[in-house]
């Protein structure tokens, strides 16, 4: 379902990569840091729903978004600082075009935004040869937002403190039945309320073979649930068809909700009964970043 990566020959000018999506297959909230962070427990989920990112590199420094991109203005776009970010610890003179091809929701917890900057920090890692490793994006990344390290990374992950700690992880190879309940839900309005449970008990991560699956919760829910009731709506019809308890829920701070099937097959007859009010699609579990496939993009 992704673009493939392409590049032209001997010097590399142009790159069309892909910037997949993520499902949190859960979300605990384990407490809160001084600056008004929190901590987390998650298992971030590849899938393979992506964006697609062009970039053509020029010499004179210029860094420029190509195309409008409804909603997201090129001077806040997560993906033009991502490029000035590296471009400035590089010390670089060389600039970009970037044409960004969105599918994936905003305000979704799919991690779109996030996953379009992790996509820029790698492929211009590449194109503008810094030869910065893995480590290192990763901390660019964190200082543009809590879950681009996460793609940066590349495998699905057991994540810790506030998204930067995390260990890979094997998750099974299912599908999922993904919903848009059409509401944007701003991260920091979910995390701020006052009605969040801020202390579930941490688990540990030989918890995932034993732990019954429905303990697995997403403590942003409830709260973005009650700012949006069709939230809960989609979360109630994709119930119905729940092959384990508790398996139909929101991912990071919603608003998209989803439910996972073993086979494309299964997905497949649930996404063909979703009422029409809201856009849906489904998506496979990805055991890898489409980027990590190809070891040219990191140092
Ligand atoms: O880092 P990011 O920009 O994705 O986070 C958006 C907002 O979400 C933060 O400003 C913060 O209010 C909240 N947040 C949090 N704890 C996290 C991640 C995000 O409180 N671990």
């Amino acid at each position: 379902m992704h673009s493939a990566i392409t590049t032209t020959a001997a010097q590399t000018k142009l790159l069309n990569c892909p910037a997949p999506a993520k499902l949190n297959l859960f979300l605990h909230i384990t407490g809160r840091r001084e600056d008004g962070y929190h901590l987390l427990q998650s298992v971030f989920q590849l899938i393979d729903r992506c964006d697609t990112l062009d970039f053509e590199i020029r010499d004179d420094g210029i860094i420029k978004r190509e195309n409008e991109v409804a909603g997201v203005p090129e001077e806040s776009d997560l993906v033009i600082r991502a490029a000035r970010l590296l471009q400035r610890h590089a010390e670089l003179k060389l600039g970009v075009n970037i044409r960004l091809h969105k599918r994936l929701p905003m305000g979704g917890g799919v991690g779109g935004g996030s996953s379009d900057a992790a996509t820029t920090l790698m492929a211009l890692n590449h194109l503008w040869q810094c030869n910065l490793d893995k480590n290192d994006l990763m901390q660019l990344g964190l200082q543009l937002g809590a879950d681009v390290p996460f793609f940066i990374f590349g495998q699905n992950a057991f994540v810790e403190g506030i998204g930067e700690q995390m260990e890979a992880v094997t998750t099974p190879n299912q599908w999922f039945v993904v919903i848009e309940p059409g509401v944007h839900v701003p991260t920091p309005t979910i995390f701020s309320a006052k009605e969040l449970t801020r202390n579930t008990k941490p688990v540990k991560i030989t918890d995932f073979s034993n732990a019954a699956k429905v303990e697995w919760k997403n403590d942003l829910q409830a709260v973005a649930c009650a700012l949006h009731p069709t939230i809960a709506d989609a979360i109630n019809w994709l119930k119905q068809y729940e092959i384990n308890q508790g398996d139909a829920k929101m991912t990071g701070s919603g608003s998209c909700v989803f439910c996972a099937f073993p086979n494309e097959d299964a997905a497949t007859k649930i996404l063909q009964q979703v009422p029409h009010h809201w856009t849906s699609w489904i998506a496979k579990a990805l055991q890898q970043h489409p980027i990590n496939l190809s070891n040219e993009f990191l140092g």
